[in-house]
């Protein structure tokens, strides 16, 4: 028979099992706070798999393409100038529907070559039609950002659109995707930011809470430096949902 606790779900938390902070706070000499343990992979890719027949549709709805690539026009104009060279490395980690990537080849003067990855085989086969439909020939693989199937130093750049968030560790995450940047290469990071919508995706989808701060010191401890936020503010919803965060591989 299973001790009541278990049949609960109420089991002790190892001591170095990571979390996802959900609130933090002192009450006079008491502290108060709560964690969630994070999705598991098979968690996320049953979630992703099920989201995915209407993501692009919402996307579109919430004007995430037009925000995503006014984001990258300006990234690419201010912060890396360089990276409008034809034949670019491109990967896209987390690709979703592709979202991100077709606003790349909108922005890019040249094609690039672009790998893409994902957790949910039924988020790969929708960005398979849509990087199709917008020209991008890509090479997409079912794996997890958190162990990337790429060598070192391979990518110019690299970009990941709310997957950090979802993880309990985005550390560990930022430097396996610092790891196949070439040196001076860059990396963009798009997270769901502190905000009141932002809270409706951390309830439902168990998300971090992010400030731009805290996601600028993410990408300044995994070893990227000019690390600098922007908002997503060519639409007002995606401005509150969202934050961009742009670091660069050390040379
Ligand atoms: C919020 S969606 C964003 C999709 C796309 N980047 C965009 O901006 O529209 C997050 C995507 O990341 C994927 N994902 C989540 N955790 C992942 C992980 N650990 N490894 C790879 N992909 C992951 C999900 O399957 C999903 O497609």
């Amino acid at each position: 028979m299973q001790p009541a606790s278990a049949s609960h779900g109420l089991t002790a938390a190892p001591e170095d099992e990571a979390a996802i902070p959900v609130f933090s706070r002192w009450f006079g000499s008491w502290r108060i706070s709560l964690q969630r343990r994070e999705m598991s992979a098979s968690q996320l890719a049953r979630s992703y798999d099920l989201a995915a027949p209407g993501w692009a549709r919402t996307l579109d709805r919430l004007g995430f393409p037009d925000a995503y690539e006014a984001m990258l026009a300006a990234v690419l104009r201010e912060d890396a100038p360089d990276l409008t060279r034809p034949g670019l490395r491109v990967l896209d980690c987390g690709v979703g529907t592709g979202a991100l990537s077709c606003a790349l080849a909108r922005v890019l003067p040249a094609p690039c070559r672009l790998d893409a990855i994902d957790i949910s085989l039924r988020m790969l086969d929708r960005a398979r039609d849509r990087l199709g439909e917008a020209g991008l020939d890509a090479s997409l693989r079912h794996g997890d950002v958190r162990d990337l199937p790429y060598a070192g130093g391979l990518f110019d750049l690299v970009m990941t659109g709310h997957v950090l968030e979802h993880l309990a560790d985005p550390q560990a995450a930022l430097r396996e995707m610092a790891r196949v940047l070439k040196p001076g290469g860059l990396l963009i990071a798009c997270l769901t930011r502190r905000s009141p919508l932002g809270a409706y995706v951390q309830l439902k989808w168990r998300t971090h809470w992010v400030t731009p701060d805290q996601a600028e010191s993410w990408l300044r401890q995994s070893g990227l430096e000019d690390v600098r936020c922007r908002s997503l503010d060519r639409r007002a919803i995606c401005r509150q949902l969202s934050v961009a965060c742009a670091g660069k591989k050390p040379l």
